[in-house]
């Protein structure tokens, strides 16, 4: 059998749908169940949200590029199964009718969604739960203060999800071991591989591409695995952002400050670090911050593994040293690097995509630059170290006048594209003012970082 089985509101379905099939679609087209909106259709406004729970608990993500086999033996609950089964509002429900946080109401059962989630993950963090929820009309303040209300409140009973003793049987579309999907993979290397799909989602909502081979990568457990050594943490190509995040969190500080505004809750729950870097995305967050680190990619095809710095598998716009039937495995990054800074610059302080990431990675002895690894994304067609600029700071003292001499060097490492995200000179000027200021930043001055909070 090859059906996609999962627990919905509570109740066990087997559907036999198309890998491509987006859980939203389904919902709303098959089972009636409208409550889970249509925005964006592209991740981006949390109409969509969803619970999803597995054994790793509960998440709240974008129904919209969920993919139907992504849901294989887990439990899905809609907005329409978060009141109770008589009627019942759940806490957050009461609290957002009590403190008036809806108005249009369009956006509501996504925002209901996402604070049903919080609050069984016991969340007091709304402002991050709720950055990828958009809501034009009733604004913030009153959903942050249901928030809040809810905070102490009980979960009901019915939000329990029936897993243990549920057979969903084999998955289809997903290899269970990294050996499976390599021997699969090998064999077919016209498919397209979908992680968290937070890319491959929108080519079938915005692109209407047919996928006609795929395999999903989420059931491979030997990827999904985060290795702690006394040097090195090696990250498994699906581990999530938010797995990610936590991790990033003890170790590498200043990432982790840029990865709490990668996408969003919803987002960094589906993403994964091996899609990041496979989507060879010039604009991707992980990258620069991998390669000012020295990371090392592991790539495998076959039994055949080979591995290469960061920054190699990068060869030009969308074109990376990746064979047919070969895959990202794992990333390796030292396990600590005191000097790494991030700097994330993009329109909005949440839920965007970098107009500039400029990631600093210095070591300073006796007062002079003995190391320097810089790396940027959004300043060429791919993530890209700043080799000029690295070469005009290495050796010299570390001083104001040294960071001054080196800033034309930009200009030798890069040629920048003006888009809608940022103009040309408007990125140049913006990657030069980011090594300034973490020349601030490491000397002790303020590096202030505008931030509007709720
Ligand atoms: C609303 C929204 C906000 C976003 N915000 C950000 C942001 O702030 N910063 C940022 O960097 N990105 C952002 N993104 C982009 C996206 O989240 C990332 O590029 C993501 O990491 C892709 O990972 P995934 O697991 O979802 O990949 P998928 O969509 O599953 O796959 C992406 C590509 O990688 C391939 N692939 C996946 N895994 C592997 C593997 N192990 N080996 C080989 N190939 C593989 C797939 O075949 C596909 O070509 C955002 C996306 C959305 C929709
Ligand atoms: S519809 Fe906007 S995030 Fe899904
Ligand atoms: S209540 Fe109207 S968009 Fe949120």
């Amino acid at each position: 059998m090859t059906d996609i089985a999962f627990i919905l509101n509570g109740e066990e379905i087997r559907v036999d749908a198309p890998p491509t099939r987006t859980l939203l679609d389904w919902l709303r087209e098959t089972r009636g169940l409208t409550g889970t909106k249509e925005g964006c259709n592209e991740g981006d406004c949390g109409a969509c949200t969803v619970l999803v729970t597995d054994d790793n608990g509960v998440r709240a993500l974008n129904a919209c590029i969920l993919l139907m086999p992504q849901l294989h033996g887990k439990a899905v609950r809609t907005v329409e199964g978060i009141s109770g089964p008589d009627g019942a509002l759940h806490p957050v429900q009461a609290a957002m009718l009590e403190h008036h946080g809806s108005q249009c109401g369009f956006c509501t059962p996504g925002f209901v969604a996402s604070l049903a989630a919080g609050h069984l993950q016991g969340r007091t963090d709304h402002d991050v739960v709720l950055a990828g929820n958009l809501c034009r009309c009733t604004g913030y303040a009153p959903i942050i203060r249901a928030a809040q209300a809810a905070e102490a409140a009980e979960a009901p009973d019915w939000m329990d999800e029936p897993l243990d003793g549920f057979d969903p049987g084999p998955a289809p579309f997903a290899p269970e071991t990294a050996d499976d999907l390599a021997a699969w993979y090998l064999a077919n290397p016209d498919a397209t591989l979908i992680a968290g799909a937070t890319d491959v989602g929108l080519w079938i909502t915005k692109q209407l591409r047919d996928l006609p081979k795929v395999a999903f990568l989420n059931r491979c457990a030997d990827l999904k695995g985060i290795e702690i050594g006394t040097d090195t943490l090696r990250v498994g190509a699906a581990v999530t952002m938010t797995e990610m995040l936590a991790v990033l969190e003890v170790y590498h500080p200043s990432y982790a400050t840029m990865v709490r505004r990668y996408g969003s809750e919803q987002v960094r729950n589906a993403a994964t670090v091996g899609g990041n870097i496979a989507n060879g995305s010039p604009i991707g967050d992980n990258p620069p911050a991998l390669i000012a680190l020295g990371a090392t990619l592991h790539l495998r095809k076959g039994d055949a593994r080979r591995e290469m710095p960061l920054e190699a598998f990068f060869l030009d716009y969308g074109k990376q040293d990746r064979e047919r039937g070969e895959f990202v495995e794992a990333v390796t990054l030292p396990l600590r690097a005191p000097s790494l800074r991030c700097y994330k610059l993009s329109k909005r302080f949440d839920q965007d995509i970098s107009a500039v990431c400029g990631c600093f990675n210095l070591t300073i002895e006796d007062g002079k630059v003995t190391a320097a690894r810089i790396a940027f994304g959004g300043m060429a067609g791919i993530p890209k170290r700043a080799a000029s600029v690295e070469a005009a700071l290495l050796g010299q003292a570390w001083s104001e006048a040294t960071v001054a001499a080196a800033l034309p060097a930009f200009e030798q490492d890069f040629t920048p594209l003006s888009d809608m995200r940022a103009s040309a000179a408007y990125r140049l000027e913006a990657a030069k003012g980011m090594l300034r200021r973490y020349y601030a930043e490491m000397s002790g001055q303020p590096a202030d970082l505008m931030e509007v909070r709720a």
